[in-house]
């Protein structure tokens, strides 16, 4: 329990028989259900027009979760008139109503979670352990943004003034907010996105990643269910290029809150900037090219446990995941030996089952970039492991976890968003060039840190341009309200997603002055 009486959600110990037993059997009724999602304005399905999309499961494709139907011209249209309209009267309602409904969703996700749990797992390939922890950051982000948006709009703030004259500051939504989501974290940042936007005062239209629709679809039905008006958030699956730019580019919206690539947040700036209309914020968290510095003082067990999950668990699809691995010279040959043991114990394929620690990359084209990229960069640096996919993967996007030694950062021009872990040999004397290379890669997300030298950790922390830094333990896996995460530079625009700041971008600001 946190100083400001809130909770985080309860985990639930898979190694416990008499727990995990129960919970997996809950999950397993969902093994052969067929979701289907829909445009949902004002709370009723749309056809239309709109082509309809078979999803099947990244562990094996030639399995069905269920079916999409993306928006069309006129779904869009309506969502966006509706939302509009509706903005004045929710901005409106007072923000402990907006921030009940929040609590009654959270309180509903938890209520829902093996189904979620389940479609994560067959629509995302994610493992049971992360779709757990899914559940439990959304229903995180409901409480925190319901108790933030509590605490800074229940009430104006008092300014200072001259006598007889009442100065007040007000905190007021901005208007329909879109709200654009990645796939990796189809459920926490899906609603942690929406939440925020819903407790400040704004209308949301949500738009989630194309290949996690069925997710999201559920996600909106349980909001309404938990009382957020049906015109106040509506739900427009369909691609980036289509559904994505036609509605960052409509002049009646006040603010968007995307998360996902670089390259695509510089294209929704641009739409934002050439469309017609007021100017209005872009939160954009994007990728990285996430280090970790591990010194000669280091202890080699813990450094191996904690670049295993952060370079290879989720299939390395986090956007906190660690990419590049620097190893002081007189332990890196030690690290490395013990490191490819430990890479060879990694059980790899289907995600649903417990003991599973890697499953599927999300679809066909991602399995086939991070392919060309392996088969890249181990023609210049020097292949340490591959991990041989086991039989059972050959129906899915599997991608085997890959470390690969090479001779500097600079060789990695882009994020490679996937289980290959790119590994570096440093002599103490070039520490100072180290931080220089990280930071010339002009991303700055996390940064892993393992030494026991307190002075040296707190200069490498400092030094690095980074948005979270995790000192002797692994960095991925921020907790809401306890690691604020987003990064800065291409990684990212800030405020940071579960921090103290985050909702003040949602909101704008008016004075009154009043003399009466
Ligand atoms: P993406 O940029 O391809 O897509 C993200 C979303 O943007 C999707 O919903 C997509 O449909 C939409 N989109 C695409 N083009 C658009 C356009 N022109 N206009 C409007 N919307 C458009 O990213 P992805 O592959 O879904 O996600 C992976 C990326 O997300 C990685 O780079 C990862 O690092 C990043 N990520 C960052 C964070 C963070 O908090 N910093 C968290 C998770 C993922
Ligand atoms: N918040 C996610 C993590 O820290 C991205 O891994």
């Amino acid at each position: 329990i946190f100083d400001d009486g809130r909770q985080n959600s309860k985990g639930l110990n898979l190694n416990i028989a008499s727990e995990a037993k129960p919970f997996l059997g809950a999950i397993n009724q969902f093994n052969h259900t067929q979701w289907s999602a829909a445009p949902l304005v004002d709370g009723k399905r749309l056809q239309g027009d709109c082509i309809t999309i078979t999803i099947t499961s990244p562990f094996n494709t030639q399995l069905s979760v269920g079916k999409v139907i993306f928006s069309d011209d006129k779904a869009i249209e309506s969502a966006l008139d509706s939302a509009s309209k509706s903005f004045h009267r929710w901005s409106r309602t007072p923000v402990e109503v907006r921030a009940n409904a929040l609590n009654k969703l959270a309180h509903l996700l938890e209520e829902n979670r093996c189904e979620l749990i389940a479609l994560c797992t067959r629509e995302a390939g994610k493992s049971i352990q992360d779709g757990i922890d899914e559940v439990r950051e959304a229903v995180d982000f409901c409480r925190y943004y319901a108790l933030q948006a509590t605490k800074m709009m229940a009430k104006p703030q008092l300014l200072n003034g001259p006598t007889g004259e009442l100065n007040e500051l007000f905190l007021q939504g901005r208007g329909i907010f879109i709200c654009i989501s990645p796939w990796n974290f189809p459920l926490a940042i899906f609603l942690g996105q929406i939440t925020a936007a819903l407790a400040a005062g704004n209308t949301v239209i949500a738009k989630p990643a194309e290949q996690t629709s069925l997710i999201g679809y559920r996600a909106v039905e349980l909001a309404h269910q938990a009382g957020i008006p049906v015109d106040v958030l509506q739900f427009l699956p369909g691609t980036g290029a289509t559904v994505g730019a036609a509605i960052t580019s409509d002049e009646r919206i006040g603010g968007v809150c995307f998360t996902g690539s670089t390259q695509t947040a510089k294209r929704i700036n641009i739409t934002l900037a050439n469309r017609e209309g007021p100017i209005i914020p872009l939160i954009a968290e994007t990728g990285g090219q996430n280090a970790m510095v591990v010194d000669s003082t280091s202890q080699p067990e813990q450094v191996i446990n904690d670049v295993i999950s952060s370079a290879f668990t989720s299939a390395g699809q986090r956007c906190s995941a660690l990419r590049v691995l620097y190893l002081q010279e007189d332990i890196a040959e030690r690290v490395i030996e013990v490191m490819k043991g430990a890479m060879d114990e990694l059980s790899i394929g289907d995600p649903s089952l417990i003991k599973t620690d890697v499953g599927p990359v999300i679809d066909a084209t991602a399995q086939a970039n991070l392919s060309a990229h392996i088969d890249h960069i181990t023609q210049t640096g020097q292949l340490l492991k591959s991990i041989t996919l086991p039989d059972g993967t050959e129906h899915g996007h599997f991608v085997s976890p890959t470390a690969v030694e090479v001779e500097s950062i600079k060789v990695l021009s882009k994020e490679h968003f996937g289980p290959i872990l790119h590994v570096i040999r440093y002599p103490a004397a070039k520490l100072n060039q180290i931080i220089d290379d990280i930071n010339s890669t002009g991303f700055g997300l996390t940064l892993g840190i393992h030494s026991r030298n307190e002075s040296h950790a707190l200069n490498l922390a400092d030094r690095v341009n980074v948005g979270n830094v995790y000192i002797n333990r692994n960095q991925i896996g921020a907790v809401v309200g306890v690691q604020p995460f987003g990064g800065q530079g291409l990684s990212g625009t800030g405020p940071k997603a579960g921090g103290p700041h985050y909702l003040t971008r949602f909101v704008t600001e008016k004075t009154r002055t009043n003399n009466i």
